[in-house]
């Protein structure tokens, strides 16, 4: 048994949560924020996007994920992010606005400036913010497309004090030299007993004490390796 009781629905994390809290309330206080939540698949990287989202309340919500067919799709996941946000466009000056027109196929003009498709999109985000902070998660970035990732990187570089965060998880290991330098947290494994927790609350019907606790010693020892060889 976790010694914990699991708090929106994840099982330890302590640390990484009261991080995300912070997060939230250094955007409630006005400031812009970004975060790049790191590790290997199943470590819990979208488990603790979800936790920043359910506890993002008076917030407004933007989401993508990437998707490993559609990575050839230029802006495909930009326009996921930004679509609930269009009605603001008109608030921008033209450039912008045709700027984005072109990148989301709504209009003949093309190729879009990816410089000015930056701007518009810091900008747009912005507006979004006006009222409320806003939060924009991002989950598996590393499939994102090329044009989205450039333009989500270089507003992740441009915002100040516009109460908008950014949260992002990627895939490690992964090439994606775009989110490189920003702030980052790199999810190790569960604490023992938050493993056996999980392992136990997965399993269906009744896991041997001896099966579970050799699954999570050989899952540390495949991770303990992993990371050697990665040198991280
Ligand atoms: N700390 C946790 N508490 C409870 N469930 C968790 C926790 N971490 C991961 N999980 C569960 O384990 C599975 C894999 O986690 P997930 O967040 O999808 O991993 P990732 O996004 O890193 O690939 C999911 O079913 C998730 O809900
Ligand atoms: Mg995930």
């Amino acid at each position: 048994m976790s010694t914990e009781h699991p708090r929106y629905g994840l099982l330890g994390r302590h640390a990484e949560c009261r991080q995300v809290d912070q997060l939230l309330n250094n955007l409630r206080s006005g400031q812009s924020q970004v975060l790049v939540v790191r590790g290997e698949p199943g470590i819990g990287k979208s488990a603790l996007l979800g936790y920043a989202l359910r506890t993002a309340s008076g917030f407004r919500l933007a989401r993508a994920a990437g998707v490993e067919y559609e990575t050839e799709l230029a802006y495909a996941g930009l326009h996921q992010l930004c679509a609930p946000m269009l009605p603001l466009k008109a608030r921008l000056p033209e450039p912008q606005r045709d700027a984005l027109d072109a990148a989301f196929g709504l209009s003949a003009h093309g190729p879009a400036d990816r410089f000015v498709v930056g701007l518009a999109v810091l900008a747009l985000l912005a507006e979004a913010a006006e009222e409320q902070p806003l939060l924009c998660v991002i989950d598996d970035a590393q499939w994102l497309d090329t044009e989205s990732l450039v333009t989500i990187a270089f507003v992740a570089r441009r915002l100040l004090a516009e109460s908008v965060g950014l949260v992002f998880a990627v895939r490690q290991p992964s090439q994606v030299r775009e989110l490189a330098g920003l702030p980052e947290l790199v999810l190790g494994g569960l604490r023992h007993n938050d493993a056996r927790a999980l392992l136990d609350a997965a399993w269906p019907g009744r896991l041997d004490e001896q099966v579970r606790d050799r699954v999570i010693a050989s899952l540390a020892a495949i991770r303990s390796r992993s990371s050697s060889f990665l040198g991280s």
